[in-house]
C-alpha cells in the first residue's frame, strides 16, 4: 500500500480537460498530510553515488548560478553555507522506494508518459534558476517552502544567458507567483518559463513526463524501417510517354517516389510495434541485468506458489497495445506479440503498483502469461522478492 494519496477534492477530469498541457495550476494539498518520501542525509547519500546524476547550483551575487556536477563527497555538503545553494539528483525513483511510490497517484496521465522523479533540497535563496523545460512537469513540495515565479511560454530557442553552463533565460517576466508547502504541487505544461526559489530549506519532487521530439522518433523509426527494408524495393518509373524536358522530375514520377516512401512509413501496425519498444526503452539500459543463474518455469512457479512476490525492477518500463491483429507487450524497448492474452491480465503487470496475490495468480491462470513472466524475470525487468 503506499502511503500518499491523493485529495478527494482534486478531479483528474477536469484538470486533463483543463490544465495538462495548456496552463500552468497550483493544486493545493493535492498530496494532504505530505512527508517526505527521504530525508535530507538520504539525498545528500545519492548524490554522493557515483552512477547517479547529480548537480549542486549555486546562487552567486547579481542573478548568476554556477554548477557543479556529482558525485559529491561528504565534506562538500559540511562546507556549504546556510543560503543559496540547491543539490538535484535526477531519476530518484530508480533508487529510492518511497519516492518510486509516488508515481501510480499519477495515473490519470498514461504510465509510459512518465520519465523519472527528480528530487532538488534547497535552502533560503536556492533554485537553478529562470528556465523552461520541454516536458511538462508536476513539482510536488515536500518539507519547507518554495516560492514559484511563473513567466510565459517561451519559444524553443528563446533567449539563453551567455557564459552559463545552465539554461537560463536572458529575458523573465513573472505572470503567476506560488508559495508552495508541503504536498502542494504546482504543474507547468512544456516551455514555461519558472523558476523556484526556497523560502526554507526542504525537498521538491519534479514528477517529469516525456515527450519525444518529433524529429527524434523520425530518426529512430527510419533506422528500424530501413534495417528491416527489402533492398530490391526500388523507385520504378511511372510514365511511358517521352520527356518532354529530360532534365526535369515530372510529378508521376515524384508521385510514384512519395507513395513508395509514404507507404512504408504510413503502416500503424508496424509504427504502433516500433512506438511501443521505443517508448519503454529504460532511461538508464544498463541497469537492468538479466540473472546471473536463468530460473526455469517450474522453479519459478514453486516460489510464487510458496509466496514469493513479483515487482518490476525500478528502472524498468512496460506497456502494451491492443491491434486488430492481437496484443502486444512492451517491456524495456522489446515487443511481445502474444498469441494469446488477455488484456486484463497485461494491464495488471503494466500497472505501477506492485501486484497482489490475486492479480498474480489472475495473471499466471492466463494462457501465454507464465512464459512471459519467467523471460521477463530472467531478464531482470521483474524482481522475484
Ligand atoms: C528544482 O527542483 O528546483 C528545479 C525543478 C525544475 O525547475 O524543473
Ligand atoms: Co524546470
Amino acid at each position: 500500500m503506499s502511503r500518499y494519496r491523493l485529495n478527494s477534492c482534486f478531479d483528474p477530469q477536469e484538470f486533463l480537460s483543463k490544465y495538462w498541457q495548456q496552463q500552468p495550476v497550483l493544486l493545493p494539498a493535492l498530496f494532504p498530510d505530505f512527508e517526505d518520501a527521504l530525508t535530507a542525509a538520504e539525498f545528500a547519500g545519492l548524490a554522493c553515488e557515483e552512477f547517479i546524476e547529480s548537480r549542486l547550483i549555486r546562487t552567486a551575487v547579481a542573478d548568476s548560478w554556477e554548477l557543479e556536477p556529482g558525485p559529491f563527497v561528504e565534506a562538500t555538503f559540511q562546507q556549504l553555507p546556510a543560503r543559496d545553494w540547491a543539490l538535484l539528483v535526477q531519476a530518484v525513483d530508480q533508487w529510492s522506494e518511497a519516492v518510486a511510490k509516488l508515481k501510480p497517484l499519477f495515473d490519470f496521465i498514461p504510465s509510459w508518459r512518465i520519465d523519472d522523479v527528480m528530487v532538488s533540497y534547497a535552502v533560503a535563496g536556492g533554485g537553478v534558476g529562470p528556465h523552461f523545460d520541454f516536458y511538462d512537469v508536476f513539482l510536488l513540495q515536500g518539507s519547507g517552502q518554495r516560492r514559484w515565479l511563473v513567466g510565459d511560454r517561451c519559444a524553443a530557442d528563446a533567449a539563453l544567458l551567455a557564459n552559463s553552463e545552465l539554461k537560463i533565460l536572458a529575458n523573465f517576466e513573472t505572470r503567476h507567483e506560488f508559495l508552495l508547502n508541503p504536498g502542494d504541487v504546482l504543474y507547468l505544461p512544456p516551455q514555461m518559463a519558472h523558476w523556484g526559489v526556497a523560502v526554507s530549506a526542504g525537498l521538491c519532487y519534479s514528477v517529469g513526463f516525456r515527450a519525444p521530439a518529433v524529429a527524434e522518433m523520425l530518426e529512430a523509426y527510419s533506422d528500424a524501417l530501413i534495417a528491416g527494408a527489402d533492398p530490391a524495393q526500388r523507385f520504378t518509373d511511372a510514365s511511358e510517354r517521352l520527356p518532354v524536358r529530360p532534365g526535369g522530375i515530372n510529378p508521376a514520377s515524384l508521385y510514384e517516389a512519395l507513395t513508395a516512401v509514404v507507404a512504408l512509413v504510413n503502416d500503424g501496425d508496424s509504427f504502433g510495434k516500433w512506438f511501443g519498444a521505443y517508448v519503454t526503452e529504460p532511461k538508464y539500459p544498463e541497469l537492468v541485468q538479466p540473472l546471473a543463474c536463468e530460473l526455469e518455469l517450474s522453479a519459478l512457479l514453486v516460489q510464487l506458489d510458496a509466496g514469493a512476490n513479483l515487482r518490476r525492477f525500478p528502472g524498468s518500463r512496460f506497456a502494451f497495445l491492443e491491434l486488430e491483429s492481437g496484443l502486444v507487450f512492451f517491456a524495456d524497448g522489446d515487443p511481445y506479440e502474444l498469441v494469446a492474452g488477455s488484456v486484463e491480465a497485461i494491464s495488471m503487470l503494466c500497472d505501477l503498483t506492485p501486484l497482489n496475490r490475486k492479480e498474480l495468480s489472475t495473471i499466471l491462470r492466463t494462457d501465454s502469461m507464465p512464459e512471459l513472466i519467467l523471460r521477463l524475470v530472467n531478464q531482470g525487468s521483474l524482481v522475484l522478492e
